[in-house]
């Protein structure tokens, strides 16, 4: 009974599940994956090492889910690499996570372009430190025409946020006179949301066996169906994720129909 009540955890083996690219319906595929890569921290203490080693170790998983994205066929991927709320962590931490772009960027800019990815950021980017910024700003210009994978990094992004942003540039335009109040429906807010212009998710898929939104997607994720595992995002490989579509394809998605 209590099973009935509670959000379903999915059960990943850890040794390499058996899951694999053929099997997934190439006939409903999802349009947007959501990734909350959470983990990383542990998967280091684990080792006795320090937290950015774990950082460092996720970063090359990201690698890999993107090349996996686009052999899915997937149209856009979004992954919360830094939260609203991850400044609170100790300067040493954040410090190498504003570094971390400009790693991955670093290597796997010329990678990215060859796949036809276009890359995308959604957050504050005001607080970011310059050198995080020019590197983003880089990955976007120089991708902007691609029209293959999304990759939208969630970096400095927080639902609530996105969501008071929004707000106070849709009464900008209110009292500007560019908007009349009763012109506005969900359609119309969502433009003034940072992941304007992309679908909703369709799948959200959160590691480390954490089950909570952290502030990500609030209203994006309304009707997204949500997959959790246990496995540390150092670890999660491209089996489980192709593990975690197949079992959104098993779903039946209502949207409050029946
Ligand atoms: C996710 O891993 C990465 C970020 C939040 C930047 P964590 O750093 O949260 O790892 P845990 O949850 O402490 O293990
Ligand atoms: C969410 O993970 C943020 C990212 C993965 C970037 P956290 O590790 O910050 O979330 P909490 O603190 O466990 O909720
Ligand atoms: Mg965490």
């Amino acid at each position: 009974m209590l099973e009935k009540f509670s959000f379903r955890k999915e059960k990943t083996d850890s040794k390499g599940s058996v899951y694999s690219l053929e099997q997934i319906d190439r006939s409903s595929v999802p349009n947007h994956i959501a990734i909350i890569m959470d983990g990383n921290g542990r998967w280091a203490k684990k080792r006795g090492l320090p937290r950015v080693a774990g950082h460092h170790e996720g970063m090359k998983v990201v690698r890999k889910i993107v090349k996996a994205s686009n052999e899915v066929g997937i149209r856009a991927l979004t992954l919360y690499a830094f939260s609203t709320e991850n400044w609170k962590r100790p300067k040493t931490e954040v410090d190498y996570l504003m570094k971390l772009p400009e790693e991955f960027l670093g290597t796997f800019l010329p990678e990215l372009i060859e796949a036809n990815v276009q890359v995308r950021v959604m957050g504050n980017k005001d607080q970011l430190p310059p050198h995080t910024r020019n590197a983003i700003t880089k990955a976007i210009s120089e991708t902007r025409t691609n029209d293959g994978l999304i990759l939208n990094f969630a970096l400095n992004y927080g639902s609530r946020f996105e969501i008071i942003e929004g707000i106070k540039s849709l009464l900008k335009e209110s009292n500007e006179g560019k908007l009349n109040i009763e012109e506005i429906n969900e359609e119309v807010f969502e433009r003034f949301l940072l992941s304007a212009g992309l679908k909703d998710p369709d799948l959200l898929i959160r590691t480390s066996g954490e089950i909570r939104l952290s502030n990500f997607m609030l209203w994006q994720l309304a009707y997204s169906e949500l997959w959790f595992t246990d496995i540390l995002w150092p670890d999660f490989n491209e089996n489980h994720f192709y593990q975690a579509i197949v079992e959104y394809q098993r779903r039946t998605r209502r949207f409050g129909g029946v």
